[in-house]
């Protein structure tokens, strides 16, 4: 067994895809008490309903809330103490995208939106994620312990992106807000490991969601194809990992940012060719978060 039966999940996003393939699997691997968030009550339904396929004994607690609001979230994660008494896995997942376009371009409005749910919605749980958990008492190491292993007070994961680590032309908002979420994840990670707390981020790629927009799917056709797995990845895929880091296989892992397969690839190709491979993206290059090349 992989989490402990007696851990509580909370996910945030939790009727959308990677967020419902999380708690899908965080039951497969053996809790059985988990709180998912959305502002969208059907998607949340939905989840809910695949729960019942997955695992009939799980008990999930269904929580619509806008992440923007501190009030709504503070109120949300209360009934989740309330119902379960504890949190140990946290997985701050919900995000939106941003329109194309030039910095002097964008909206006030857009950057309100994005930053609003990408980093103030993070931020508003990760602190009272932070403060449950570090008040908790660990819960006993699972299946009896390996030695070797040690048990966490909690676990949050942050879902990234590439973008939080890299740059791409004409999506600002988005990238500056996911590289604002792994600045807090690695402060939050030195600030409380030491109380038993972890704090990482999963940096995926592209994933084949509704958040990858049919324009976007278009214009990065091509630069997928050439990345190492010549495809997207699948809600599926990003699930397994944040999984892993909520688990105690990761027991010595904290403020790690988690890069899901394309970073490799870009890193290699913007450094030996200053981003030439990705013509289709042209006339502006992509450009890594350092400008060194190798
Ligand atoms: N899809 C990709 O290509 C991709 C790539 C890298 C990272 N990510 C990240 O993965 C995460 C999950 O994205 P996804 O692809 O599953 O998208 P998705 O659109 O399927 O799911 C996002 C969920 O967040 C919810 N949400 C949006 N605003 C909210 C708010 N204010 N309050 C509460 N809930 C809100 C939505 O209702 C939705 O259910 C996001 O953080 C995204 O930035 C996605």
């Amino acid at each position: 067994m992989l989490l402990s039966p007696e851990g509580v999940a909370f996910v945030t996003g939790a009727g959308g895809a990677v967020g419902r393939a999380t708690v899908l699997q965080f039951a497969r691997d053996g809790v059985v008490k988990m709180a998912g968030l959305d502002i969208a009550e059907p998607g949340l339904q939905e989840t809910a309903r695949l729960l019942k396929e997955v695992s009939p004994a799980a008990r999930f607690l269904p929580l619509v809330a806008d992440l923007t609001d501190g009030d709504q979230v503070r109120k949300a994660f209360q009934t989740v103490v309330d119902q379960f008494g504890r949190v140990d896995y946290a997985v701050n997942n919900a995000g939106i995208g941003a329109p194309h376009a030039l910095t002097a371009d964008a909206a006030d409005a857009d950057f309100d939106r994005v930053l609003g749910v990408n980093v103030r919605g993070v931020w508003n749980c990760e602190r009272l994620e932070l403060e449950q958990m570090a008040k908790q008492t660990p819960l006993p190491p699972v299946g009896g312990g390996v030695p070797g292993r040690v048990p966490s007070r909690g676990a949050i994961v942050n879902v990234d992106s590439v973008l939080g680590l890299l740059a791409m032309p004409k999506i600002a908002l988005y990238t500056m807000s996911k590289h604002c979420v792994l600045g807090l994840t690695k402060t939050d990670a030195l600030d409380y490991a030491r109380l038993g707390v972890r704090v990482n981020a999963v940096c995926p790629g592209f994933i084949d969601t509704p958040l990858l927009t049919e324009e976007a799917r278009n214009v990065l056709a091509p630069s997928i194809a050439k990345t190492a797995m010549g495809r997207l990845a699948n809600a599926q895929e990003i699930a397994d990992a944040i999984i892993y880091l909520c688990s105690e296989r990761s027991s010595y892992m904290t403020g790690v940012s988690l890069a899901i397969n394309v970073l490799r690839f870009f890193t290699l190709h913007m450094n030996r060719d200053g981003g030439r491979h990705f013509d289709d993206l042209r006339p502006a290059s992509w450009i890594p978060f350092s400008s060194r090349r190798v």
